[in-house]
């Protein structure tokens, strides 16, 4: 499928819900949750070099939302352990495949472990020049958007920024994803036709490519391949009519 691609109209980032570990394990006959979580890693690094393998620029995955902390507590506390194992065991894979790594999120939410690991594999491949692996963690799109609108109020009231200067693109400029195009394509897995607030202003334009019967650990690169081949054939109007957007200057 791979040479069916484009591959002058690839993505330059992808999002993904990583959705339905819970229900896999449960189809394996499996009562706890957590193993569906363990087997989630194959379907993060197929997703992860199946992008860098195309040129994908920007790949963001959503591995905790703010609400997953409601979970049962031994629940997070397996995650959060799943979390310092995988970049243990994955960091000298990314130094090799070029792979800089980023997070978005409520960070210093983390237990200090986790923080400690995350920063010292931010830390070892940020000077990669491939792939940015960018890990949303505690992450909401509300929180994003409400610790932005704060920060804003701050700096007016301490008479460094003036009202009438707060645009979209400074807004933007201050969400966690500063720097960072959008994402031209977000994908889900687990059948579930909603955001479950993720990027909520960074996904204002993308395009949505839903796996009904797919759960996250069945994940692999043939699904990218097949939701890029997809997101390929849609019109991205923005607003415009198609006649618009086909016609090549000045329409
Ligand atoms: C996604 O799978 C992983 C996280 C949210 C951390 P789930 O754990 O939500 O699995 P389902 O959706 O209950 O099957
Ligand atoms: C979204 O999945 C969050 C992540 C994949 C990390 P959830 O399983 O938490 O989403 P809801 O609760 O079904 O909306
Ligand atoms: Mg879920």
């Amino acid at each position: 499928m791979k040479e069916q691609l484009d591959p002058n109209n690839l993505p330059k980032h992808i999002a993904v819900i990583m959705d339905g570990n819970g229900r896999w394990a449960k189809q394996q006959g499996f009562v706890d949750r957590i193993f569906g979580h363990r087997n989630a890693l194959k379907a993060v690094k197929e997703a992860i070099e199946g992008s860098a393998d195309l040129g994908v620029k920007y790949l963001t995955l959503y591995a905790f939302s703010t609400e997953n902390w409601n979970r049962p507590k031994a629940e997070v506390d397996a995650l959060m352990m799943l979390l310092i194992s995988a970049l243990k065991d994955e960091l000298e894979d990314m130094k090799k495949n070029n792979v800089r790594l980023d997070t978005i999120g409520a960070i210093d939410t983390l237990p200090e472990s986790s923080q400690r690991v995350l920063r010292n594999a931010i830390e070892e491949t940020k000077d990669n020049t491939g792939i940015t692996v960018i890990l949303a963690l505690s992450y909401s799109g509300k929180w994003d958007i409400v610790k932005t609108a704060k920060k804003l109020a701050e700096q007016v009231k301490n008479g460094e920024l003036a009202i009438e200067d707060i645009d979209e693109q400074l807004f933007e400029q201050s969400l966690d994803t500063k720097g960072i195009p959008n994402p031209d394509l977000m994908i889900r897995t687990g059948g579930d036709h909603r955001i479950s607030n993720f990027l909520l202003w960074q996904l204002a334009y993308s395009e949505l490519y839903i796996f009904e019967e797919l759960f996250w650990p069945d994940f692999r690169r043939e699904h990218l391949f097949e939701a890029i081949l997809d997101y390929q054939d849609r019109e991205r109007r923005f607003g415009k009519t198609s006649e618009q957007i086909k016609k090549p200057v000045n329409a």
